[in-house]
């Protein structure tokens, strides 16, 4: 077999056998296909697209292409959830304990990862003493006494993503639907679980700026899932203003906590639900989305979920009396409010540019590099179509710097006051 045949067959427009995408992956991991190779099939399959077969081999092909974790240790049907990145989202640190609360088990594998705030192990992270460096033999284990672990980024997986994901992000070949699906859905199964649910984000702080993007993507990943083995769901929401009102690794934490006891924003509080409907009926918890949201919203209010996060964290080594106490979680030395220039309603909260500045303020990550304060961050005061008078304050900055005036001038140019707004849906498709 020749890459140069594969490369001139795609760009015809054909289709390629599972031997040809298996030769491609294999060469490419090993080195023996060279870049210059790679790209011009990743420009190839950008233009000509893949069939069905083709997205489920390639997928299939990056996962074998490392480690894969094996969760058959675990007892059940083990039900991950995946969302394509978003600004202020709380979701998986709601979901891991609200869902193991109906003794469905959630063995959640972590990452750090650069962004606006830290991933789940760094939100974590503001929890005294909490461990994500656990043995995968205790982390089996805890998973099977008690339903939930989280666990930090282990292994080698999908090393061939890792290379095609940084070589199409330099050749232009990022935004195509079977290389965006196969890539993420690839590192999904290499994780071990048996069902996904995915929330695609849409709107200016997601990777799919709009709806349409977002549903096709979704529908590649749920039909990738599906035809590999693996029972797959979806829905589309809104990231074009932060999810929630915290954006920082302890507030986010907090904001949890909220939710948790049922005392949430509205709009994490609905995802939640939504998200966690899916995953409930996937581990087989629930006949129907109505019959799951059901199930969750009684534990939510009977206190067995937030109970089953102090277990989570307690098993872990955290410290469980942050549930009741929040004000042991680590804070800020300032808090400053950004009031109001007018009066009028919020007509747009830019998701990644707010982002950005809890970035700045350092919340996240730029490089891998850099460190994390969990302590900061940004509470917002409003959501989009919410009223505003001159003076109120439309958010509080959470800060352990004095210097702030250039991140202030970028959260006012980033919200905008107009004499009318429009509320914004929160999910706009569920696709199962
Ligand atoms: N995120 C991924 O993990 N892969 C892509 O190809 C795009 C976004
Ligand atoms: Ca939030």
């Amino acid at each position: 077999m020749r890459m140069v045949d594969i490369i001139a067959k795609k760009r015809d427009g054909h289709e390629l056998t599972t031997a040809e995408i298996d030769f491609f992956i294999q060469g490419y991991t090993a080195g023996t296909i060279p870049d210059y190779q790679a790209s011009a099939l990743a420009m190839a399959i950008y233009f000509q697209d893949m069939t069905d077969r083709e997205r489920a081999d390639l997928t299939m092909a990056m996962v074998h292409s490392g480690e894969t974790i094996d969760l058959s240790g675990i007892k059940g049907i083990k039900v991950d959830k995946h969302s394509t990145g978003g600004v202020g989202d709380t979701t998986t640190l709601v979901l891991a304990p609200l869902v193991a609360a109906l003794d469905i088990p959630v063995a959640k594998m972590s990452g750090r990862g650069l962004g606006h705030t830290g991933g789940t192990t760094d939100k974590l992270d503001s929890i005294a003493g909490f461990q994500t460096e656990i043995s995968k033999e205790d982390f089996i284990r805890l998973v099977n006494t008690d339903k939930v672990a989280v666990i930090g980024q282990t292994g080698n997986l999908t090393p061939a993503d890792k290379k095609l994901y940084a070589l199409r992000d330099v050749t232009g070949t990022v935004n195509s639907i079977p290389l965006i699906a196969s890539s993420i859905m690839s590192k999904k199964i290499a994780a071990g679980s048996d069902a996904i649910v995915l929330d695609v984000k849409t709107g200016a702080g997601a990777f799919m700026k709009n709806i349409a993007d977002a549903e096709q993507l979704a529908h590649a990943m749920v039909k990738i899932g599906n035809n590999v083995g693996r029972r797959t769901m979806a829905i589309i929401s809104d990231m074009s203003q932060p999810l929630g009102y915290a954006i920082g690794n302890a507030l986010e934490v907090k904001e949890a906590i909220d939710t948790l006891k049922g005392q949430g924003p509205a709009d994490l509080h609905e995802l939640v639900l939504t998200l966690g409907s899916q995953m409930v009926v996937l581990a087989n918890g629930a006949k129907t989305l109505a019959e799951a949201r059901e199930r969750l919203e009684e534990v939510m209010h009977n206190g067995k979920a937030i109970e089953k996060f102090k277990v989570m964290l307690k098993n872990q080594g955290g410290d469980p009396s942050v549930v009741d106490h929040p004000e042991k979680l680590p804070e800020a030395k300032y808090k400053i409010d950004l009031p109001a220039k007018q009066t009028g309603y919020v007509a747009e909260i830019v998701a990644d540019e707010v982002g950005v500045a809890a970035m700045q303020l350092g919340a996240g990550r730029a490089t891998k590099e850099d460190n994390i304060d969990v302590a900061v961050g940004i509470i917002m005061h409003k959501k989009v179509g919410d009223h505003v008078e001159t003076g109120e304050s439309l958010l509080t900055i959470h800060t352990n710097r004095e210097d702030i005036n250039a991140i202030k001038q970028k959260l006012y140019e980033n919200i905008k006051i107009a004499d009318h707004a429009e509320r914004i849906p929160l999910i706009y498709s569920v696709i199962t």
